[in-house]
């Protein structure tokens, strides 16, 4: 009695463990693919003190080119459209909006992937100082990286359903690459 009393308890329990897929799934995806391709940079990062310096140079562009080409877009649609949409969902009546530190992140993030530029342009650029700022700028898109997931996401999570995710956010973000 007991066994079957067990078994037909299973569905419920294996349900109840089983996480439900969160509104926000599709953006999480984009943040995983990014941060598969922030390992990849880091990997990079650590290989330029070894590289010949005719090499060294090639590199550090190439992973300028990736924070111009694929961080920076990836913030500016985030102001434009995800931020919005988390300060609508929250109190009204602070000084600043909700999501004004993690702006400020983003206006970091962008000097200092500035000053990676400036530093890759020499004929013969300072290994030391380009490999020491990369890694800072890395350490920090993670961090900010987890604060979106672990604070942001989660509210949208509790106040949206999937479709109204969509059309309020992913539909919002293809028109903004037309
Ligand atoms: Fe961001
Ligand atoms: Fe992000």
């Amino acid at each position: 009695m007991q066994t079957l009393l067990l078994l037909f308890m299973l569905p419920l329990v294996a349900t109840a463990a089983a996480p439900a897929t969160r509104p926000t799934e599709p953006f999480r995806a984009e943040h995983v693919a990014l941060v598969r391709e922030l390992d990849e940079v880091a990997a990079k990062v650590g290989s330029i003190p070894t590289l010949p310096a005719a090499r060294q140079r090639e590199e550090m562009k190439a992973i300028v080119g990736f924070f111009k080409e694929h961080l920076e877009p990836h913030a500016g649609w985030e102001e434009r459209v995800l931020y919005p949409a988390v300060d609508r969902r929250m109190p009204t009546g602070a000084l600043e909006p909700f999501t004004a530190s993690m702006r400020n992140d983003h206006k970091v993030v962008g000097r200092w992937i500035g000053e990676l530029d400036a530093l890759a342009r020499p004929q013969t650029p300072d290994p030391t100082a380009f490999t020491r700022r990369a890694d800072n700028l890395l350490g920090l898109v993670r961090a900010h990286f987890e604060a979106e997931e672990e604070v942001l996401l989660p509210i949208l999570d509790r106040t949206m359903s999937a479709d109204e995710f969509k059309k309020e956010i992913l539909d919002a973000a293809e028109n903004a690459h037309q």
